[in-house]
């Protein structure tokens, strides 16, 4: 199939949407049952509709479709499944990161990015330095992560599900 008019989500081709007024968020909840991705806001302010596009973290509710044709989109579905779960998902139940559960999928996309982020030495307003190397601290976790708003005000574990895979927890 070529990249005409499609996008990949998980590695699987699907065809964009003949209307353009179809967000990426209900493209993948309402047209393809990706329903992992979760609706918060739908205006871009709490990060539970974030998802990777080309391996950077982006918020789905904020982006059309029909813009993302021949991108390689990664939703939760997509980085690990409960027999086969990436290292974030894993932490996050063993550190107890959430609640009710419905920003999680969001945080972990989100902290999935930014693990890449930090290595590649992107500066946050937290870092002492712009050149890097970037430290995986607590202070900078919760600024890189201050996107993605938890209602049951899981942080302090979410922090420490991240630092785990990060390889720094205390
Ligand atoms: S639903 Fe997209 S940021 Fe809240
Ligand atoms: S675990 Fe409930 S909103 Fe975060």
């Amino acid at each position: 199939m070529s990249s005409e008019n499609t996008v990949s989500i998980n590695g699987q081709p699907h065809a964009l949407p003949d209307d353009p007024r179809v967000s990426l968020l209900d493209m993948l909840r309402h047209h393809l049952g990706l329903t992992g991705t979760k609706k918060g806001c739908d205006h871009g302010q709490c990060g539970a509709c974030t998802v990777l596009v080309n391996g950077v973290r982006i918020n789905s509710c904020l982006t059309l479709a029909v813009m993302h044709d021949g991108d390689e989109v990664t939703t939760i579905e997509g980085l690990g499944t409960a027999q086969n779960p990436s290292a974030l998902q894993r932490a996050f139940v063993e550190r107890d990161a959430y609640q009710c559960g419905y920003c999680t999928p969001g945080q972990i996309c989100s902290a999935t990015a930014m693990l890449d982020e930090i290595a590649a030495g992107w500066p946050s307003d937290a870092s002492d330095s712009l050149d890097g190397p970037m430290e995986v601290s607590a202070e900078e976790i919760r600024e890189r992560m201050s996107g993605n708003i938890c209602r049951c005000g899981a942080y302090a574990n979410i922090v420490d599900a991240i630092r785990d895979v990060a390889g720094e927890a205390a």
